[in-house]
């Protein structure tokens, strides 16, 4: 069984007196949810946002991850540090990150990687544009960023890493995926891992769904049997909201 998983990303949002009001309103609000929940907060948050969430049921991550441990790597902030603030999961590969700051599958990789020898869990995403998805390559570009992303990724580890399926067209845009749309590539991601891997780990791994996922859509997309949770923006940032997101199903 596949608990679900929804993780707020806070983008570049809250200061951390925000922060603390905003954990201050939401933890009494997902007290007792089904569902495991991560919020993704910026770097300078993680450490407030940990002392606030110790012992509760909401997780902490990041943004982002250096694939090494220390050295000289200016505006970095590796594995070990997250860890050492209070993070137990990072996003990796958001396409914002790869479209703006020149991550590429290589280092995406490697990000990763660095994530799982540390024991971070990921939230790896991948996803097309809208001209892929005009030219019908949807397919050909997700196969592209899962294979290359998983490249000498061993299958314990495989399985402890959450895939989010962001079809970029539909982040911020309030444009949704069908969730008919959305459960066909999700289910094509959890083949590519089970044709790596094994069958197992295929029906193991999570898959999410990101790209203006709100309370309003929620529940119809995490209804599709290849749709673990969501990875979730702009309604993540008022805990109103993103409480619906999380008890989409009313638990
Ligand atoms: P959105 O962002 O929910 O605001 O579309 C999702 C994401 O980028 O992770």
């Amino acid at each position: 069984m596949r608990k679900p998983f929804i993780a707020g990303n806070w983008k570049m949002n809250k200061s951390v007196a925000e922060t603390r009001d905003y954990i201050t309103a939401f933890l009494p609000l997902v007290k007792g949810a089904e569902a495991e929940i991560a919020l993704c907060v910026p770097y300078t948050n993680l450490y407030a946002a940990a002392e606030m969430l110790k012992g509760t049921n909401v997780i902490l991550g990041a943004q982002n991850i250096a694939w090494a441990n220390k050295g000289a790597f200016t505006g970095e902030i590796s594995a070990p540090m997250l860890l050492d603030a209070g993070a137990s999961c990072v996003i990796i590969g958001h396409s914002e990150r790869r479209e703006m700051f020149g991550d590429t599958d290589r280092t995406v990789n490697m990000r990763l990687d660095a994530a799982l020898k540390n024991g971070l869990t990921p939230i790896l995403c991948v996803g097309e544009t809208e001209r892929e998805r005009a030219q019908y390559k949807t397919k050909a570009v997700i196969k592209k960023q899962i294979i290359a992303a998983f490249e000498n990724i061993s299958a314990a580890d495989a399985v402890k890493v959450i895939v989010a399926y962001e079809p970029i067209w539909a982040i911020g845009t309030g444009r949704t995926a069908t969730p008919d749309d959305a459960e066909l590539t999700c289910a094509y991601i959890r083949k590519r891992i089970g044709a790596k891997y094994s069958e197992t780990a295929g029906a193991a791994i999570r898959i999410l769904y990101g790209g203006s996922m709100n309370p309003q859509n929620a529940q119809d997309l995490m209804l599709r049997s290849n749709i673990d949770g969501g990875l979730i923006g702009g309604a993540s940032l008022i805990p109103e909201d993103f409480v619906k997101v999380v008890k989409y199903n009313g638990v």
